[in-house]
């Protein structure tokens, strides 16, 4: 990117002060991706330093994994949380996929182990089992298929049978019952940032600004998805807002996608109530120098893992997208 341009995205949230901190690090970083041959994915939630600084290819976490099985790169560095680079090393088992800080984890993975799955599984025998891509590994491993914010709905419609067991996230659960009408039986996961939202907060914002619209990520309560205009995964929200006429716009997800969005949206007034994702804030620029220079954290898995969790990756990614490689 060139500077100007950088300038213009980082000057949307900082002072410029703070962004002539950033630069000799965004610098520093461009130049080991070129001697490394490494690619960085960006997760739509990281800092703007990150996402429009460093970050080759950005995007929601459908996108993000589509891209990972299709790169060209030696190195995958993942800016994002854990459950995104697993994901990137599942789809491209012989690249080296790294993480700048492997603490980077999510409350929804965490909330669910392998032997979970499997004990629900003998629980509904028969039943299929469509995990949310925010989960580790050995789950996938576990599962008929995968889903994200951005498919779910499609995957549970595309599956022949009347009940689906959905894991982890209770909430996403109950938006896609909402809309399907297969019987869902969910789990009790929860996204520890999207729940802090509630109905209230619509309400308040409704109240205050009469041309506002409300996007909600749908890992809120369905009473928050509810009284939203509009609920999808961070890029279909960003192509809601595109295509959205209003001056206010109200974004119920984690905080730094605002700040990403401000600099491309410049007519519009980002109304900030935000909470941000703890994990995905452990990502720092120079945590990200330091991983590509000693090409650390590196993710790794067992072969028997990455061949159980690519079919249910690579089953959502092929309804997905036409053309997908893994
Ligand atoms: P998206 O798939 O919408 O990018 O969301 C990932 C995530 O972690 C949301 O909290
Ligand atoms: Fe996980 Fe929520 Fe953070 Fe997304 S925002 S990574 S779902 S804890």
């Amino acid at each position: 990117m060139k500077q100007q341009e950088l300038e213009k995205h980082l000057s949307a949230t900082y002072h410029p002060a703070e962004m002539k901190q950033f630069m000799p690090l965004i610098e520093e970083i461009n130049q080991l991706k070129k001697d490394k041959n490494a690619v960085l994915l960006g997760h739509n939630y990281m800092t703007p330093e990150i996402f429009y600084g460093v970050s080759d290819i950005v995007g929601d976490s459908l996108y993000l994994s589509k891209m990972a099985g299709e790169t060209d790169a030696d190195i995958i560095l993942f800016n994002g949380v854990y459950f995104m680079a697993e994901t990137a090393k599942v789809l491209s088992p012989n690249k080296k996929v790294l993480i700048a800080d492997k603490e980077a984890g999510c409350s929804l993975a965490d909330s669910i182990t392998r032997k979970d799955v499997i004990e629900l599984k003998a629980k509904h025998p028969g039943v299929p089992v469509v995990t949310y891509v925010n989960s580790s590994a050995e789950v996938k491993a576990e599962t008929d298929i995968c889903c994200t914010s951005a498919n779910a709905v499609a995957i549970v419609n595309s599956l022949d049978s009347d009940s689906v067991i959905f894991l982890p996230d209770e909430y996403l659960a109950g938006n896609v019952q909402r809309n399907t009408n297969k019987k869902i039986i969910t789990y009790s996961g929860k996204c520890m940032v999207h729940e802090l939202y509630t109905d209230e907060d619509i309400r308040a914002i409704r109240k205050q600004f009469k041309d506002v619209s409300v996007i909600s990520h749908p890992e809120c309560s369905t009473k928050v998805v509810e009284l939203s205009d509009f609920s999808g995964s961070t890029s279909q929200m960003e192509k809601f807002i595109r295509d959205s006429k209003s001056e206010n716009i109200f974004l119920i997800t984690e905080c730094s996608m605002g700040d990403n969005l401000r600099s491309v949206f410049p007519e519009k007034t980002f109304i900030s109530t935000c909470h941000t994702c703890p994990h995905m804030k452990k990502i720092s620029l120079k945590k990200i120098r330091d991983a590509l220079k000693n090409e650390q954290f590196e993710v790794t898995l067992p072969n028997e893992i990455i061949e159980k969790a690519k079919k249910s990756v690579m089953r959502m990614l092929e309804i997905s997208y036409k053309n997908a490689k893994g």
